[in-house]
């Protein structure tokens, strides 16, 4: 391995795709970095990317280590070691063996991996003896890494400024006045002016749940447009590339994501082995790592409606059932094809556009009233706006559209739920009528649209000044005892009806 004396700013700790990424991200922003995996291989491979990449005549930027001891030798105190683990037992092996090797009290170790919130808030406590255990969640996959991530850093405030310098240099930028993605992707050439996706989001495991929803978002975010890709060949029979068109289409307008264009990019791409469209190719069962189903589970727990958050997990799930999806098909009916004339399928994919706008500004709405009801209960005062603002760019959901949620919060920071922005509100009314028609052509075609059309129930329940809930507590008083509150009686007063008695008498409780 090589050997320089130059001591290094930040160690990188396993060597995968986002670890030797943001490995090279670092040296490429003129930082020193040292290297380790357990896979030597891994080690060797990135030292001569950095080497290859490298402009002729500058000094090597990454130092090889073999082992541990060798790379906190190597580092500027207070040493800054990032680990690029898979989350869980991993994370903790790892930080066992740094205090074999030495760590000491004032050393910070990020976790730049998708740990569950509760380990990390765990995890900060267990070793704030040993070291600082900061988190920094990472959003933006092989080329975030690589050229510029949105980064959710959180945990002790010190170790934040410490490293902030070094964060906003090597994050995502947005340019200040359009709000849109600087890009620029080529090694040796970083992204220096504009706004960086990075803010401190607040106390440990505070920037793990913020991504943790972001994930859930994610999730939603490709179930929707994978909803509308069966709706358009399926319902209307069009080619994957012709979908693909349509995609990238609607890209140039206010459904503008990273989501919509490498679909529509997946929907064009031909299969190298058999020339047709590779996505026919590609068997229909989704997997996961889990972070969707935390954010669901997260929502259930805290009480939080996130049903098409919930149901894009659910789509996953159900994909997964392929043999008895392969079974029902040939015994459970369906309707009868319907076909379209030239007109209607122009009605049918301008609805279709307006239904997944409308879905989509639901599916952020749930995830942002998820993190407002989280953050209340702990005690975290997190920043809608700059949460909304450092998702503008080097982020997996990273939309136009983020730039509108941004100015959302910042006219009303205490906004309770997006669908109370008007910016929000008056699309939503204006496009709910062609939404509603999508979902029902899918129910009417038979086509499954979990996700558009649980997130116009969340609508339509959220703008029902009246439910149900008053039977619903009518059932849970009757067999239960449960009691119920009156319309007519100060809130937080329980009644009871002595359902069983002859003469039902009401009681107060
Ligand atoms: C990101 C992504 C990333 C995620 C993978 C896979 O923001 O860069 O969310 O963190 O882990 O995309 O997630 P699933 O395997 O659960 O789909």
């Amino acid at each position: 391995m090589n050997n320089h004396i130059q001591q290094s700013h930040v160690g990188v700790i396993g060597l995968g795709v986002m670890g030797k990424n943001l490995a090279l991200n670092i040296a490429d922003n003129g930082y020193h970095v040292a290297v380790f995996d357990l896979d030597t291989p891994k080690v060797n491979a990135a030292v001569a990317q950095e080497e290859n990449e490298r402009k002729a005549g500058m000094a090597p930027r990454m130092q090889a280590c073999n082992n541990l001891t060798e790379m906190l030798a190597n580092l500027v105190e207070p040493r800054v070691i990032v680990l690029s683990v898979p989350a869980g037992a991993p994370v903790d092996g790892v930080c066992k063996s740094l205090i074999e090797a030495g760590i000491e009290a004032n050393d910070i170790v990020i976790d730049t991996g998708n740990s569950l919130w509760t380990d990390t808030v765990e995890r900060e406590s267990r070793y704030k003896e040993q070291f600082i255990f900061f988190s920094s969640a990472v959003s933006g996959g092989e080329v975030g890494a690589r050229f510029g991530p949105s980064l959710m850093p959180s945990g002790d405030e010190k170790a934040w400024r410490y490293v902030e310098p070094i964060w906003k240099a090597i994050a995502a930028k947005v340019d200040s006045t359009t709000g849109l993605p600087i890009e620029r992707f080529e090694p040796g050439n970083p992204v220096t002016e504009g706004e960086p996706c990075t803010a401190y989001i607040g106390p440990a495991g505070s920037g793990h749940y913020v991504k943790m929803v972001h994930n859930g978002i994610e999730y939603a975010d490709m179930q929707l447009i994978c909803e509308a890709y069966q709706l358009l060949s399926d319902g209307l029979g069009m080619s994957a590339h012709d979908v693909g068109d349509i995609f990238n289409g609607w890209n140039k307008g206010i459904l503008n994501s990273y989501l919509m264009g490498i679909s529509a990019e997946v929907l064009q791409q031909a299969d190298p082995l058999t020339g047709k469209p590779l996505v026919e190719m590609i068997l229909d069962k989704a997997g996961q790592k889990g972070t969707g189903l935390w954010t669901a589970v997260s929502s259930l727990q805290i009480g939080c409606p996130a049903p098409t958050i919930a149901e894009a997990v659910y789509a996953r799930a159900v994909s997964t059932q392929k043999n008895l999806r392969m079974q029902l098909s040939t015994t459970l009916a369906g309707p009868a094809p319907v076909s379209f004339s030239g007109a209607e399928k122009t009605e049918f994919i301008a609805n279709l556009e307006d239904a997944l706008y409308c879905a989509k500004v639901c599916c952020y709405a749930q995830g942002f009233e998820l993190m407002a009801m989280t953050a209340k209960e702990q005690n975290w005062a997190l920043d809608f706006a700059e949460i909304a603002k450092i998702w503008r760019a080097g982020c997996i959901i990273r939309a136009t559209f983020l730039q509108s949620i941004t100015q959302a919060y910042q006219e009303d920071v205490s906004l309770t739920n997006l669908l109370m922005a008007d910016t929000f509100s008056q699309t939503l009314s204006q496009k709910q009528l062609n939404w509603r028609k999508t979902v029902a052509a899918a129910v009417m075609q038979g086509i499954p649209a979990p996700c558009i059309s649980s997130a116009i129930a969340y609508y339509d329940s959220y703008r029902s000044e009246t439910l149900p809930a008053n039977l619903l507590q009518g059932q849970r008083d009757f067999f239960g005892s449960h009691t119920f509150e009156r319309t007519d009686k100060p809130a937080g007063e329980k009644y009871h009806l002595d359902w069983s008695a002859k003469q039902r008498t009401l009681s107060k409780v």
